[in-house]
């Protein structure tokens, strides 16, 4: 702890983004081409920002994108990859610093990309796509200076207000609030919209502290971090509001339950407000499954037991209670975690299992203890499909492959299909638009050579020329997409083809034209 925080005190400068006036707006620049374009048929534009306008500079990156080179025979898939994998580092942070009451307190503010805020979940994906590059280091300057950033300020965001899942720049940074009218009325219970973005109560972004946590400690073993600032009470902290959710409507006399989370706004959307007066559709009470009333979309669950969450809840509170345990002093804190993840595996194989007279067993995608499963994939993580992915089980366990077999058939309600490309959607955007994203996590979840160039087929031909990944595509029509800049799905698919080089490396020597 000595090492770092004096290490810190000398080398710690708060570093101000190179983005003034000659440097264009990202949202503006990536719906525009860009030369040099790419050799292929694609002909995809480069769509890196200026050397002096990019956000943060890692020379892990650059050597990586060159290494590549070598290594993706197509000229089109390279320049997706040129583009994408560096877009978070080349675009999203907004703003790096130190707490202001501690010097030795990093913090990072990076952005989901088109929308000036940063989530939970897609800051800690964000960064996963360079887990494959962090090492330890105290440099203010390095890639693991940057996840401690995220990671402090994730627990600053948690412990200001633990149901919310998009938060502000943090007043260090002197950026102003980003306007929102998606607030309900009376948000102020929660907490102020100078400090929220967006409260929808989502399991998944408290488990994407847990997952960044557990991706930090295990690349760098760095045990001193997690001691001295705000990491165990940001845990304590999820553990009584995921504990609190745990409730279910109705009490064993009848009576109706508190719930410590409502939502409710006026809006023409459907998926956007939470019914019977912001608390949701009814959940029975003892299951062990905790509620989520928004999913990793952010839209509303239908059944707030909502299984990809639980299991990624599940999985990350149980490595990061390896975290609490070598810190010292947190052994009952630690040991409460393990159980705690442990009870919600067992109560995902009670409740989460149906049986589908096609597929056989297959997990739900969210159920409400009564009786009642919805059955369908989203293509945003946590998804059924990803729960390998996620490292909850193991791509071979048969109720996974049964349920993958179902998500990538015409029986998945939200399986997109057309000749540009076929893959998961959802009701974020509708129906017709499939998710570039859960093609992606399809790549990972397979070893089949054919099952991957035909999804790596897709996604490279459907960009619009325009070189990067999109949130989702009209799979009729490639020029009809949404979120021009999409920085977490960049990033997915940047990770996905350093996996592929280790994994089934083949893949990326094939041409793609
Ligand atoms: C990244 O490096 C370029 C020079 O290649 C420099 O102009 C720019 O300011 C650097 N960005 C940051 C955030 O340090
Ligand atoms: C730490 O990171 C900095 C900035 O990226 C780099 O210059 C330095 O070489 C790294 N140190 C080690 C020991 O890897
Ligand atoms: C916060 O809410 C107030 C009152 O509705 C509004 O006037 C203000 O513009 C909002 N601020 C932001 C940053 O959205
Ligand atoms: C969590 O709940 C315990 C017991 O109610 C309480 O002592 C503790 O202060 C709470 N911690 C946080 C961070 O809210
Ligand atoms: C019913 O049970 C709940 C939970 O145990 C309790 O809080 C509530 O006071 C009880 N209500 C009545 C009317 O007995
Ligand atoms: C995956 O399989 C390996 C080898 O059988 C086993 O050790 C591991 O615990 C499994 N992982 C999960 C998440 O079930």
């Amino acid at each position: 702890m000595q090492g770092i925080l004096s290490l810190l005190a000398t080398t710690a400068v708060v570093l101000v983004p190179a983005v003034g006036a000659q440097c264009p707006d990202y949202s503006t620049y990536s719906q525009q081409r860009h030369e040099p374009f790419s050799t292929g048929r694609y002909s995809l534009s480069y769509m890196r920002p200026d050397p002096a306008c990019r956000t943060f500079n890692s020379s892990d990156v650059e050597d990586t994108i060159v290494a590549m080179k070598s290594v993706i025979k197509d000229p089109d898939l390279y320049r997706l990859f040129e583009n994408a994998f560096p877009n978070s580092l080349d675009t999203a942070v907004k703003w790096k610093g130190v707490a202001a009451d501690n010097s030795g307190e990093e913090l990072t503010f990076l952005i989901t990309g088109d929308i000036n805020a940063m989530w939970l979940r897609d800051s800690a994906n964000q960064m996963q796509s360079y887990l494959s590059l962090l090492k330890p280091n105290t440099s203010s300057l390095s890639l693991a200076s940057l996840y401690r950033g995220v990671i402090n300020l994730q627990a600053r965001y948690i412990l200001s207000a633990p149901h919310c899942n998009s938060f502000q720049p943090p007043l260090e940074s002197g950026l102003p609030p980003t306007q929102n009218q998606a607030l309900p009325d009376d948000f102020t219970p929660y907490v102020a919209n100078t400090t929220v973005f967006e409260c929808k109560y989502e399991l998944d972004s408290l488990a994407a502290f847990l997952e960044i946590s557990t991706n930090y400690y295990q690349a760098t073993g760095d045990i001193e971090f997690f001691g001295n600032f705000n990491w165990v009470s940001a845990v304590q902290k999820i553990i009584n509001t995921t504990e609190a959710l745990l409730v279910g409507t109705y009490a064993n006399n009848g009576s109706v339950n508190e719930v410590p989370y409502t939502w409710m706004r006026t809006t023409t959307s459907a998926t956007e407000t939470l019914s019977n007066d912001g608390r949701g559709n009814p959940v029975q009470d003892g299951t062990g499954l905790v509620r989520s009333m928004f999913r990793p979309s952010d839209d509303a669950t239908i059944y707030q037991l909502f299984i990809p969450a639980n299991m990624m809840f599940s999985r990350y509170l149980d490595s990061a209670s390896q975290i609490m345990a070598a810190i010292g002093g947190q052994r009952n804190l630690a040991n409460h975690m393990h159980n705690f993840a442990q009870s919600i595996r067992s109560a995902i194989t009670t409740f989460g299992i149906v049986n589908d007279p096609t597929y056989g067993q297959v997990y739900a995608y969210e159920v409400d203890g009564f009786g009642s499963a919805n059955r369908m994939d989203d293509a945003n993580i946590p998804s059924l499909l990803s729960a390998p992915f996620i490292g909850y089980l193991n791509v071979t366990d048969p109720i996974y492959q049964n349920t993958r077999k179902f998500i990538l058939s015409n029986d998945n309600p939200y399986f997109m299909r057309g000749p540009v490309i076929n893959a998961v959607g959802g009701p974020h955007v509708s129906f017709g638009k499939a998710w570039p994203m859960a093609s992606i996590m399809r790549i990972f979840t397979t070893y089949s050579v054919s099952e991957i160039e035909t999804a790596l087929k897709e996604i490279v031909s459907s960009t619009a020329g325009l070189g990067l990944i999109h949130e989702s595509i009209n799979t009729f029509d490639a020029g009809d997409w949404t979120r021009q800049w999409f920085s977490w799905a960049n990033g997915l698919f940047g990770q996905c083809l350093l996996d592929l080089k280790d994994r089934v490396p083949a893949v990326l020597g094939a041409s793609y034209q």
